[in-house]
């Protein structure tokens, strides 16, 4: 959420930090800007939307030092004036930012009183006039006092007109340094790395970091300072390519199979099984936790881990948290998490952490703030997921958990024969005319349907809800005319006649209906009916959402929207 990119060495910026804000886009297109060092003076340049509208400002400068940012608006509208950088009054300081600062505006009022003035609505503006501020003595100490009074989730790159450095800030929202004897670099995605340095620093909470051309220098937050551990950036690292397809999500959708066997083999033979069941031993209870996608494929793992006997609960990160429900020593917390950044999620594993419960972390990275929380880390090995709306990685998150579950019982399966069979060549229906769809089905087809749901609405911006088959008669029903479709997800042949009598109750109300479905031989009142090739009970749900992926992204592109980055949102949801 939000992107962060920082350049200081011997060639011109400009060029270097737009390619790093287009590796960054996933993480938020409202606005980008840059600010750039010129001659003892900062100059800015800024432009709402996504990174092409950048483009034709580049060029103009010379500088070889600079900060970039692709903004998720979280303060203030998409404008201008709400475009990052942000400079101090006097001009003398520029600032990035990911996160919210919770009291921006106790300080800026403050600031106010002293005289300070502002030109955005957002709470990063603070950050510069804060650091203007506290300018009393050296640099670094001036940006260490400023965030000290500051609630909430930072990382900041930072450019003063006097030095020709970067400065850098961490509080809970990533952030990553690289230097090569020559050329330091700041990012909030380890991904802007590949190809220019081999290794990288993370920057941990309250930690600050001065980059100038020879090196890179780490302070705590007394302004001591430290020194840090390098990492390799890994092979599982790659570099963003769509391939032969035209959109991300498309590309991704494809990729589930390799995906798949990647993260299966992964778990199987690396996973510590004895890890595992000395972390499970004296558990009854066993509590997934995730946000959106991640939610519902925790929502999977709940039913493999009660069908190996355990009593299971899911919920929402955001729920959870402020619930502060009892931690509970005979459960284990399964989080689960594509980008391992999602700020609901991380606050739920320091919640459990401090009570002392155990944690499994299911992510697809390799390094994030979750993992480092976690007792157990379990990887999708989805590789990275570059679409707002997610598909492989969800896929792969609830293959993780049928293998883990699988594992705990020691059950002997060969899923790479249903992963063969996983079909991507579907005939489906234009279904862009209907302003209602619902999802229907019953036990995991429901949570199934609820994914479909999602997707849906998440690229087309047609209003879409998922309900329990059952439900319907208690509510819904009243909606069902003949300018609704209903889909219908059936994988469960002794609750399909229950489906079909609800089926035959919006079809007598006039509403069009489609059924996707692994049972052979059904016998339904449908409009149409989409047949996915039968696997196993389990495995079923990882093929049939498919369709429904490839369903959403085909009437996304029918409609001529961007599947890749729907309106309003961003990738990794680092905030609250
Ligand atoms: C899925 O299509 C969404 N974009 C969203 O629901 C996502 O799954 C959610 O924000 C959780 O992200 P995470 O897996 O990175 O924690």
């Amino acid at each position: 959420m939000c992107g962060i990119a920082g350049y200081i060495g011997d060639s011109p910026c400009e060029e270097i930090l737009l390619q790093d804000l287009y590796k960054l886009e996933y993480r938020g297109y409202d606005s980008c800007g840059m600010a750039l060092l010129c001659n003892k003076k900062i100059e800015t340049i800024k432009a709402v939307g996504d990174i092409s509208h950048l483009s034709s400002q580049i060029g103009g400068h010379d500088a070889r030092i600079g900060i970039a940012h692709t903004r998720w608006a979280t303060h203030g509208k998409c404008d201008i004036c709400n475009c990052h950088p942000h400079l101090s009054m006097n001009g003398k300081w520029a600032v990035v930012h990911n996160g919210i600062i919770e009291n921006f505006k106790e300080i800026k009022n403050t600031l106010l009183s002293k005289g300070y003035t502002f030109h955005s609505e957002t709470d990063s503006e603070v950050i510069a006039n804060s650091i203007q501020y506290h300018d009393k003595t050296t640099p670094i100490q001036a940006i260490i006092r400023a965030v000290r009074h500051m609630r909430g989730s930072f990382a900041l790159a930072i450019l003063n007109a006097d030095n020709n450095k970067i400065y850098a800030a961490k509080r809970t929202s990533p952030l990553y340094v690289a230097h090569d004897g020559k050329c330091g670099y700041v990012t909030s995605d380890v991904a802007t790395f590949i190809g220019k340095v081999a290794k990288y620093y993370r920057m941990e909470d309250n930690e600050f970091a001065i980059i100038d051309t020879q090196s890179v220098t780490f302070f705590n937050s007394s302004g001591q300072k430290i020194t840090k551990e390098l990492y390799s950036i890994g092979t599982e690292m790659e570099l963003s390519s769509k391939g032969e397809y035209p959109y991300y999500m498309l590309k991704e959708i494809h990729d589930i199979p390799k995906a798949l066997k990647n993260t299966y083999s992964h778990i199987k033979y690396s996973l510590d099984r004895t890890q595992l069941l000395k972390l499970l031993k004296g558990k009854k209870n066993i509590v997934f936790i995730g946000c959106g996608t991640a939610y519902h494929a925790g929502l999977h793992g709940a039913y493999y881990f009660e069908e190996i006997g355990y009593h299971t609960e899911s919920f929402y990160a955001s729920e959870f948290y402020y619930r502060k429900p009892r931690i509970d020593r005979t459960s284990v917390y399964i989080l689960v998490s594509q980008s391992g950044e999602t700020a609901d999620t991380f606050a739920c594993a320091k919640y459990i952490r401090e009570h002392k419960g155990k944690i499994i972390a299911i992510t697809n990275v390799p390094y994030c703030a979750l993992n480092n929380l976690a007792d157990m880390v379990v990887g999708t090995t989805a590789g990275k997921e570059y679409a707002v709306a997610s598909t492989k990685a969800y896929n792969c998150q609830v293959i993780a958990m049928l293998t883990l579950a699988v594992i705990v019982k020691d059950i002997p399966v060969d899923y790479d024969r249903y992963i063969d069979r996983l079909q991507f060549d579907y005939d489906l229906p234009d279904i862009t005319g209907y302003k209602k769809i619902f999802f229907i089905g019953r036990l995991a087809d429901y949570i199934t349907c609820m994914e479909g749901a999602l997707k849906l609405k998440e690229i087309t911006y047609i209003n879409c809800s998922s309900i329990p088959a059952g439900e319907l008669k208690h509510g819904t029903l009243s909606l069902i005319d003949d300018d609704t479709l209903t889909i219908a997800v059936c994988t469960n042949s002794d609750i399909f006649d229950k489906l079909r009598n609800n089926i035959s109750e919006i079809r007598s109300r006039g509403g069009h209906v489609i059924l996707i479905t692994t049972l052979d031989d059904v016998d339904c009142d449908v409009d149409s009916i989409i047949r996915v090739a039968r696997t196993s009970n389990e495995f079923d749900q990882i093929s049939i959402i498919i369709p429904l992926q490839l369903l959403a992204y085909k009437t996304c592109i029918t409609l001529g929207h961007d599947p890749d980055k729907p309106r309003n949102l961003a990738k990794s949801v680092t905030v609250e």
